[in-house]
């Protein structure tokens, strides 16, 4: 059984149909791929996996329980987290405390009380801070904990929202454009840490990407999407020699 089930998801917004009759699944440990033209409805795709939207038609199976429908912070809390296009980071908190807010989307709202130093839960507060910490220094962003978040250097701000993402302990790791905006030293590092990312935690990752250097270098299995419908699907080689991938991106660009 996939870890993630998609069936027949739409979403209509009004006349335009954003996302159309999508069908695709995730295996426990993958890394898959999410392509498409601007404007083909990708992001739309993961806000109805995460819950921003309600599908108009479809099914949402994670790991055999049906979450289409859902409010995000219980989607979240089943084990889907995500980054966003345009970063999302609390700009005037530390590093260290948008991390801190990661595990606190995940687990309960008094982990907020502990953030905020009432003594109750000072114990837990201190181990949380062990273990963002820990999280950090395997981001190499340990020395920048106490740094705010809009001090950061772009690529640095990115790392950080995954971070965050990561926090929260996900079994799914919803990447929407982390190269956006990166110079090439930027996306080479953002790359390898990728690959830590599904090596070292083992967490299934799809991930939508215009760098197509970066997607046909990491990824197992590539979706294609055109105007709301998946045209596509295969490996990163099959995806390249595609006719109708190729005219796709074609004629986007003419
Ligand atoms: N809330 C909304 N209301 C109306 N139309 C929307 C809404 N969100 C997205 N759309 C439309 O749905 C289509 C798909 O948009 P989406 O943002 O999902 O594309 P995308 O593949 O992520 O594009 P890009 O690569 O530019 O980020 C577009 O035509 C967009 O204008
Ligand atoms: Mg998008």
């Amino acid at each position: 059984m996939a870890l993630l089930d998609v069936k027949n998801l739409t979403k209509n917004f009004g006349g335009l149909t954003a996302v159309g009759d999508v069908s695709l699944e995730l295996n426990e440990g993958e890394l898959v791929g999410l392509i498409g033209p601007n404007g083909a409805g990708k992001t739309t795709l993961f806000n109805l996996l995460t819950g921003v939207y309600v599908p108009s038609e479809g099914t949402v199976t994670l790991d055999g329980t049906l979450i289409n429908g859902k409010a995000p912070h219980k989607i979240a809390s089943l084990g889907l987290s995500r980054t966003f296009q345009n970063i999302r980071l609390f700009k005037d908190m530390t590093v260290l405390e948008n991390v801190l807010i990661g595990f606190a989307n995940r687990h309960n709202a008094h982990i907020l009380a502990s953030i905020f130093r009432l003594p109750k839960y000072y114990q837990s507060e201190k181990e949380l801070k062990q273990k963002a910490m820990d999280l950090l220094a395997i981001f190499d962003l340990a020395n920048d904990a106490n740094t705010l978040a809009k001090n950061l250097p772009y690529g640095q701000q990115r790392r950080l929202e995954i971070v965050r993402a990561l926090a929260t302990e996900p079994k799914i790791l919803f990447l929407d454009e982390p190269a956006a905006g990166m110079n090439p030293q930027e996306t080479a590092e953002l790359t390898a840490l990728i690959r830590k990312i599904k090596e070292e935690f083992g967490i299934t990752i799809i991930l939508i990407e215009h760098d197509m250097n970066l997607v046909m270098d990491v990824t197992e299995r590539i979706y294609v999407l055109e105007y709301g419908r998946l045209i596509a699907h295969g490996t990163p080689d099959e995806i390249k020699a595609n006719k109708r991938v190729i005219e796709a991106y074609l004629g986007g660009e003419a």
